[in-house]
């Protein structure tokens, strides 16, 4: 298939591959859950991997994240091939992931959360100086929490949503892999999400947006990446696609006969002759005698 490289967004930085998949394959055994997929992650560009349940995204960004090996195809970095065979070797690739799940700690405030594992200070932690980053990370992405010193149970499921993302950004990643990140959330919520995506890619992250939302995929991202049954089925500049296109390549409608049927009625010759009314048909009332 062909891959398409994205036109740079005005005023975001230049585009780039950051990682190229090709030809990845993953069986769980019987289970041929992806086949030959590629997938191309850009430098300051939102790519939405949509496709309906099992079609295989979650499988594929487990690949990235170093959660499962894939069985066949390779990831390129630049010029070089890379094996990712656990998660410390996908952070130490500029991967992070932010699965559905959060995986927050409830009790701990927001600026324990965002430190997690990577807590400031030599011997003893640097509460001030890692205070003081959390408020300039979450100023950066325009985000909005009351306070960093209140435990992230007390907080709405966007604000909690705000610290996993915001979290993943302390490795100081090039690749932001969010899964689901609007689906628990309200209409206010789901926009602040969208806006700290947008964040996300203004400072030049590659974003790869898994969602089930196309009102969400069409508002935020740049291309669309469309998996069914655990292959490539279609790739998409937003710009260029309607969401009728998108479901279809998403349900594979034009390979159902239903459809088929449908768009020969509409588009062939034949359709055309229907479009004359058969000659047993009454003529109109003023025509008779
Ligand atoms: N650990 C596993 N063991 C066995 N089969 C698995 C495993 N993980 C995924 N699968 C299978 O692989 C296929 C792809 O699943 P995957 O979770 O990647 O789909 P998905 O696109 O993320 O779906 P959803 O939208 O429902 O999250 C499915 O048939 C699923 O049952
Ligand atoms: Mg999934």
């Amino acid at each position: 298939m062909t891959v398409l490289s994205p036109e740079p967004v005005q005023g975001a930085p230049t585009s780039e591959l950051v990682l190229s998949m090709r030809g990845i394959d993953k069986n769980f055994g019987a289970v041929q859950a992806l086949t030959a997929i590629d997938l191309d992650i850009y430098s300051g560009e939102v790519v939405a991997l949509v496709g309906d349940n099992g079609a295989g995204k979650s499988t594929l960004i487990k690949i990235l994240a170093g959660v499962h090996p894939k069985d066949g195809g390779t990831i390129t970095d630049g010029d070089k091939s890379v094996t990712i065979n656990n998660p410390a070797e996908s952070g130490a690739l500029g991967i992070a992931t932010v699965y559905q799940d959060l995986a927050l700690c409830d009790n701990l405030d927001v600026v324990a959360n965002l430190f997690l594992g990577h807590e400031l200070g030599r011997g003893t932690i640097d509460e001030v100086e890692m205070e003081k980053r959390s408020w300039e990370l979450l100023r950066q992405l325009s985000a909005r929490i009351p306070s960093v010193r209140i435990p992230v149970a007390s907080l709405s499921g966007g604000q909690r949503q705000t610290v996993a993302i915001a979290r993943s950004l302390i490795g100081d990643p090039r690749i932001v892999i969010l899964d689901e990140p609007t689906a628990a959330l309200g209409v206010a919520q789901t926009a602040e999400v969208l806006n700290l995506i947008e964040r996300l890619r203004e400072r030049g992250l590659a974003v790869v947006l898994i969602s089930h939302n196309m009102a969400d995929v069409q508002a935020v991202a740049d291309r669309i990446v469309v998996l069914r049954l655990g292959r490539n089925n279609g790739e998409f500049k937003v710009a260029d696609v309607t969401y009728e296109d998108i479901i279809a390549a998403i349900t594979g409608a034009s390979d159902n006969a239903v459809t088929r049927r449908a768009q020969a009625r509409v588009g062939s010759p034949e359709a055309a002759d229907d479009a004359v009314p058969p000659p047993d048909v009454a003529p109109p009332e003023e025509a008779r005698p």
